[in-house]
């Protein structure tokens, strides 16, 4: 499971160990979650909203019936990436697992589908109480992460099982368990993605078969690793990925212009696009009736990523790609080579996209070439795949 963004909903029970949560709500926030806290009324009697409000930087409400208008269970519920439920009260842990909904968490969590996981913490009695255990199990039956509490001193004299774990254990829980990797947590990605249009009248533009999937694979695969990322994108279809902020340009020089505003800053340049390498040379303001139709005038198109190349620092990390139309050989294998020092990039994917192979499809097959002329092949691979070994090496390297 691959979590799509890092919105997540901290549910806060009423159990004298909330706030131990404070902790925990930094330690998420630390790998990269928005956090948004709802805390059950009984919890307040512990901790109060203005600590949450303060700590999480939003507003707090706990109560089901405030902006009605909104339908604040819905919508909180389907803006999760994640739900965790710390302390976790047996009171709390029965609900759940009834399917109970009486106050605004509870709605939320019945509303959810997101996965959910509970930190449970109360006296030992409690915790291995017969229902208790049985509601434990009916949730962890249907996929819920429930945290093993630790064993430890209670609150007076009490010593057992049911104490609020660790917070570095959590944070460690939660991370397996919704596959969290959080290597690249802030570091700033820059992808580009699809092909150019440049247009020869308003009907007409030269154009390439590249989808985009390629790059936008790469800045989901950055998204879901912590960072920050930036798409440009040409002319795809495919949908927008929430935490993932997206340029929308058309022509080469659209994304030039994208490109030196945001080159600058960023640590990793993957150029994926298809960028045409020629424009018409004049572009018509009206149709070009058909009689006029036979040849264009071509120029040249700057090379993007050659002369961003020029300007950069030698703490980025530049990556290109080759798309060839012949076997991956010698002769290509030179010429990519070449191609990758040409353009100052630290790292060349080269593909053979002959026969309509590679353009829109889920998986792509080639071979990548590091400046020291190393090399792994890649032979039907998703395109996921490929996202996350250039995001490896990018990170090697920076490191
Ligand atoms: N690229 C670029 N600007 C261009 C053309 C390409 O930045 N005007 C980038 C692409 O995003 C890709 C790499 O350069 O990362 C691929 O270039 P490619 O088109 O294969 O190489 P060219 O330099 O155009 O060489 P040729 O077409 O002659 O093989």
């Amino acid at each position: 499971m691959t979590l799509l963004g890092r919105e997540l909903i901290l549910g806060v029970g009423g159990g004298i160990s909330a706030y131990k949560s404070a902790d925990l709500l930094r330690r998420l926030q630390d790998i990269g979650f928005g956090v948004t806290v709802i805390p059950t009324r009984a919890s307040l009697n512990f901790v109060g909203s203005a600590t949450w409000e303060a700590l999480s930087g939003r507003s707090v409400n706990e109560n089901l019936w405030n902006n009605v208008h909104e339908v604040p269970h819905i919508k909180s519920a389907r803006e999760a990436n994640l739900i965790v439920v710390a302390p976790a009260t047996a009171d709390l842990i029965a609900k759940i697992s009834n399917g109970i909904a009486d106050d605004l968490l509870t709605n939320v969590i019945s509303a959810a589908t997101s996965p959910i996981i509970l930190v449970p913490a109360m006296h030992p009695e409690m915790w291995l109480s017969a229902a208790n255990q049985a509601n434990v199990a009916t949730l962890r039956s249907r996929g819920v992460l429930v945290i093993e509490p630790d064993e430890g001193r209670m609150t007076g004299e009490d010593f057992g099982i049911g104490r609020y774990p660790e917070v570095s254990r959590i944070v460690l829980e939660i991370s397996n368990f919704a596959n969290i990797n959080s290597d690249l947590l802030g570091k700033k990605i820059l992808v580009t993605a699809g092909g150019t249009r440049e247009a020869i009248d308003p009907v007409r533009f030269i154009a390439n078969h590249s989808t985009g999937k390629q790059g936008y694979a790469i800045a989901k695969a950055a998204r879901n690793r912590g960072a920050e990322v930036v798409l440009i994108a040409a002319n795809s279809n495919l949908a927008d990925l929430p935490g993932v902020e997206i340029v929308h340009v058309s022509s080469a020089e659209q994304m030039q212009k994208a490109l030196t505003e945001r080159f600058p800053t960023c640590e990793i340049l993957l150029m994926a696009a298809a960028v045409a390498d020629a424009k018409p040379a004049n572009t018509s303001t009206v149709k070009i009736k058909k009689a006029n139709y036979q040849s264009i005038e071509l120029e040249t198109n700057p090379d993007l990523l050659a002369s961003l190349s020029k300007i950069r620092s030698a703490k980025q990390f530049l990556v290109a790609f080759a798309a060839e139309t012949s076997e991956i050989d010698q002769t290509t294998i030179e010429s990519a080579k070449s191609k990758m020092v040409n353009k100052g990039a630290d790292l060349i994917y080269l593909n053979n996209v002959s026969n309509g192979a590679i353009f829109g499809a889920d998986e792509t097959a080639g071979l990548l070439i590091d400046s020291n002329g190393e090399t792994i092949e890649f032979k039907n691979q998703s395109k996921d795949t490929l996202a996350d070994l250039l995001l490896d090496r990018a990170l090697n390297k920076l490191r």
